[in-house]
């Protein structure tokens, strides 16, 4: 128990994006991960491979998504409304991780340490969204487009 909170507490430091950069010279140490902890989250979501060149269809259904779902509660920067903004959100995590993120949000909440971090930063829990599978890979490939263009 200490340790997971201990790592909670440190993981808090950089939640939200507003404090730390995808180029952070500062002397922050690099986020801790547990031993057990892959970084890939929990779920069903065990490898994904991405695509090179990203595929503009899906990139096109991401941000129909996006517009509809999430928008309300998420930036494209790295602006915080209510949940973290997106800007270099493929950086920080792993694409797994995203789309466990996407997919299965209570339970990465109740069991994954970045997820918890973020809601110990943030104060609101995220809600369940209800994204199917290839909708959630087609917003990862939004998000990395959005990466690329900044
Ligand atoms: C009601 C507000 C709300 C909505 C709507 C919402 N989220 Fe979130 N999201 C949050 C909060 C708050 C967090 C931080 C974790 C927490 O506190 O639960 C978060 C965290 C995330 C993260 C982790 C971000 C990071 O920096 O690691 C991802 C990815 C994410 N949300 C994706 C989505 C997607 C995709 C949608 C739309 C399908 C969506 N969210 C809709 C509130 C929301």
């Amino acid at each position: 128990m200490k340790n997971i909170f201990l790592c909670i507490l440190t993981l808090s430091l950089l939640a939200c994006g507003e404090k730390s950069t995808e180029n952070n010279t500062s002397n922050q140490e690099p986020t801790p991960v547990k031993p057990a902890d892959n970084g890939k989250g929990v779920g069903e979501i065990k490898e994904v491979t991405l695509n090179d060149p990203l595929n503009e269809e899906m990139i096109a259904g991401g941000q129909a998504i996006y517009d509809l779902k999430c928008s309300a509660c998420h930036k494209l920067t790295n602006q915080r409304v209510v949940g973290p903004g997106f800007a270099g959100v493929t950086k920080r995590r792993k694409p797994e991780w995203i789309m466990n993120m996407i997919t299965n949000t209570d339970a990465m909440l109740e069991k994954d340490p970045q997820a918890q971090a973020l809601l110990e930063e943030c104060l609101t829990r995220m809600p369940n969204q209800n994204v199917a599978l290839n909708d959630a890979r087609n917003i990862l490939e939004f998000f990395l487009n959005n990466d690329k263009s900044q």
